[in-house]
């Protein structure tokens, strides 16, 4: 994918203040600090297009790119982290589940695994409304460099066990290396030129 231009449109909660919904859009989701800004801005050849953090938790919004003014890509809100106050770990569920219910270009989602961490609570609640609202999946593994290529099959097994996923269904990935830049950018091209769902 070649990219010409990417550019920040807006950040928000509700359906009634998402962009219209003028393209095919790839969403990215996972646990706070699995890396899906870090993903985003090594698709997009950009480092600080989309604002990375070693304090977890700092993304509670959905945050909405437009790609070549073609395509869009979405970071949703990373969940999972100790230090977020109550109030806002009980409103990622409503807002994550809201839009994947009912926003109508979204194509797909990549579902973002730590190489080091075995899935758990919203990692398979994700997974079910996924299933749910029949939105394709892209299951990413990330920082696939911080395991050494011979412990890479006994990283994986945990992960394939948790999620009930087959091996070759996911993209080992890392944003360090580059490592499966290609291959998830072939999958997203799929994705988007699949017809809408509904
Ligand atoms: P939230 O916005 O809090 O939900 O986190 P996030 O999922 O967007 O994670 P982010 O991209 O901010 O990355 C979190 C930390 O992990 C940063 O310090 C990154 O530099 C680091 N990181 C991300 N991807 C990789 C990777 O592939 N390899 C290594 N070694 N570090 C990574
Ligand atoms: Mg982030």
């Amino acid at each position: 994918m070649q990219i010409k231009s990417a550019e920040f449109v807006k950040s928000c909660t509700a359906p009634g203040h998402y962009p219209e919904a003028l393209w095919p859009e790839i969403a990215f989701a996972g646990r706070s600090n699995v890396g899906k800004s870090s993903l985003i801005n090594t698709l997009l050849n950009r480092r600080g297009l989309v604002r990375t953090s070693s304090t977890p938790g700092r993304t509670q919004l959905l945050n909405f790119f437009l790609v070549n003014g073609d395509f869009c890509l979405v970071d949703l809100p990373g969940y999972g982290f100790a230090k977020v106050p109550i109030a806002v770990r009980k409103g990622w569920g409503p807002m994550v589940r809201t839009y994947l219910e009912q926003r109508p270009s979204l194509r797909a989602v990549v579902l973002l695994f730590d190489v080091r961490r075995v899935p758990h609570g919203e990692d398979l609640q994700l997974l079910d409304w996924l299933e749910e609202f029949a939105v394709p999946t892209i299951p990413v593994i990330t920082k696939i460099d911080k395991v050494s290529r011979g412990q890479r099959a006994r990283q994986l097994a945990p992960i394939l066990e948790a999620t009930g996923l087959p091996a070759d269904a996911f993209t080992l990935f890392s944003a360090k290396t580059g490592e499966g830049k290609e291959e998830i950018w072939q999958r997203l091209e799929v994705a988007m030129e699949a017809p809408p769902k509904g």
